[in-house]
């Protein structure tokens, strides 16, 4: 028996230690959902990713009465995002999120589904993804999807 032990280092910080490229990201996610349409689960979700050209695209969540028809905040704007500027890079993507009681304490981790799409992105501009996830008590870093997604399938698993 072998046994395959897979860690993730994660970075905490707070707002202020953060440069002013990553702060403007966290603001531009921050203020995002409040462009979130979620009358259903009333949980608003932002969004702001940061392009090689250093175009910065944000989006929110998008909710619809047949439920499965909503998209996620993360997943509108790195599609937003590509679909404007297929030839950049997603350099950084930051997300927070908003319920009646304000921004979470703690960093919003972003679902399976928008996981799998980061993977695709990275893959699509062999560029990592720095990830940087919102909570009111401390901001999470986490340099590259694998981090997040860790034996993950994309298309090297289908040898395409
Ligand atoms: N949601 C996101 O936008 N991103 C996430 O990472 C988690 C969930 C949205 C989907 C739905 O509109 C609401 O939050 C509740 O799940």
């Amino acid at each position: 028996m072998e046994k395959l032990t897979i860690t993730t280092v994660i970075h905490i910080y707070q707002y202020n230690e953060l440069d002013s490229a990553d702060k403007k990201l966290i603001d531009a996610a921050k203020s995002a959902t409040t462009r979130s349409y979620s009358p259903y689960s009333k949980f608003a979700v932002g969004a702001a990713v940061r392009l090689s050209n250093n175009t910065v695209v944000t989006g929110s969540n998008q909710e619809n009465a047949a439920y499965p028809s909503g998209l996620c905040a993360e997943r509108i704007t790195l599609f937003y995002a590509n679909a404007q500027y297929p030839d950049q890079a997603v350099m950084t993507l930051a997300i927070a999120a908003h319920t009646k009681d304000g921004f979470l304490d703690n960093p919003i981790p972003p679902c399976g589904a928008c996981r799998q799409v980061m993977l695709e992105t990275e893959q699509r501009y062999h560029q990592q993804i720095r990830i940087l996830l919102y909570g009111e008590k401390g901001i999470y870093l986490i340099n590259g999807i694998n981090g997040l997604l860790p034996l993950s399938f994309g298309a090297s698993n289908m040898n395409v």
